[in-house]
């Protein structure tokens, strides 16, 4: 029946994959994207970002981040809006910029406004903040955070609210899939904004995660995480392994595999799971990490793993 069919059939909003540009050229890559028996729901995985849309001040650029949006409009299926404030994919205009507090709160908001309103009303989730926290719980130091201090998160929230009042927001992060320093200063984070009548709809979980690697504590987290009364969705999974593949390998991936999207069904507030793209083709991984890979459900000629039965199983 295919992903998005069972992750519906079990409540969920979608199941969905990451994409690029580059890749959509890909006749086969792009055949299988626009499938929505497997995917409900698709992210760009660069076309929205800073650098992309607002490469320079006030000059913006929506093409790329469009075909995309178009593409899911075009197969009927849900966007997640990727990423609205990142130290990385940042220009350096804004980065090295010297702004005084005033002068990047205003740069701030009109980046959001723009950004969230070219899109208004056809953005289910948006990436508002990505990647704030050090892994110890402590701020992540960013021009951002120099500059305005804590307060650059709730002039951001509350300008994409501002801008679309449709789209769900999202704090998204990794490593805050368990339990852990980390996690524990997301929730308290969120705790904080919604106490301040900030408004917040969601956690993203990205789940960049390691074979054999997973956390335990997966439902635990995630349950305390909707008993804020946010919502918690998987936004960029996928769980690599060190090359060469094998096959115990592959057997350990279907079962780690397995236990996200288990944890996820058992927590009616973890509203959907995204893959970070769908194929080991396109997988952001080997760049990344050298050495590992294989990081996803279908290998790099499109033949499903281990991993998506064992998805599929849990579904
Ligand atoms: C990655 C993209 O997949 C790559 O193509 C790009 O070169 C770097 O960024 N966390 C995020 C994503 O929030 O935006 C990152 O995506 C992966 C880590």
């Amino acid at each position: 029946p295919g992903l998005n069919t069972l992750a519906k059939a079990k409540g969920k909003v979608y199941f969905g994959s990451g994409t690029d540009n580059p890749e959509l050229t890909d006749a086969q890559y792009l055949a299988l994207l626009s499938n929505t028996r497997e995917f409900g729901q698709i992210t760009p995985g660069n076309s929205m970002k800073w650098d992309a849309t607002e490469g320079s001040r006030d000059a913006f650029n929506f093409t790329r981040g469009e075909t995309i949006v178009a593409l899911a409009e075009k197969n009927g299926q849900q966007v997640r809006g990727h990423t609205l404030v990142w130290h990385n994919q940042l220009p350096n205009w804004v980065s090295n910029g010297g702004f005084d507090n005033a002068t990047l709160i205003s740069i701030l908001e009109n980046h959001i406004t723009k950004v969230v309103a070219n899109w208004k009303g056809r953005i289910l989730h948006w990436d508002v903040l990505n990647e704030i926290f050090n892994e110890n719980g402590t701020w992540r130091p960013s021009v951002f955070y120099n500059t305005i201090g804590e307060a650059f998160l709730g002039i951001a929230l509350r300008a994409a609210r501002a801008a679309d009042p449709y789209a769900k927001l999202y704090i998204n992060d990794y490593n805050i899939d368990g339990t852990g320093a980390k996690s524990t200063a997301m929730y308290k984070l969120v705790e904080k904004l919604l106490a301040e009548g900030v408004p917040v709809d969601g956690i993203g979980v990205q789940a960049h995660l390691i074979v054999g690697n997973v956390s335990s504590t997966l439902q635990t987290n995630w349950e305390r995480f909707t008993s804020l009364g946010v919502d918690v969705a998987i936004t960029e999974l996928d769980i690599r392994m060190t090359l060469p593949v094998d096959e115990a390998k592959l057997a350990q991936q279907a079962e780690d595999y397995k236990k996200v999207v288990t944890a996820c069904v058992n927590v009616p507030r973890c509203v959907g799971i995204t893959v970070w793209d769908y194929t080991d083709k396109y997988s952001w991984i080997p760049r990344f990490f050298p050495g590992q890979g294989a990081a996803l459900p279908w290998d790099k000629d499109f033949t499903v793993k281990p991993a998506y039965e064992a998805i599929a199983a849990a579904l």
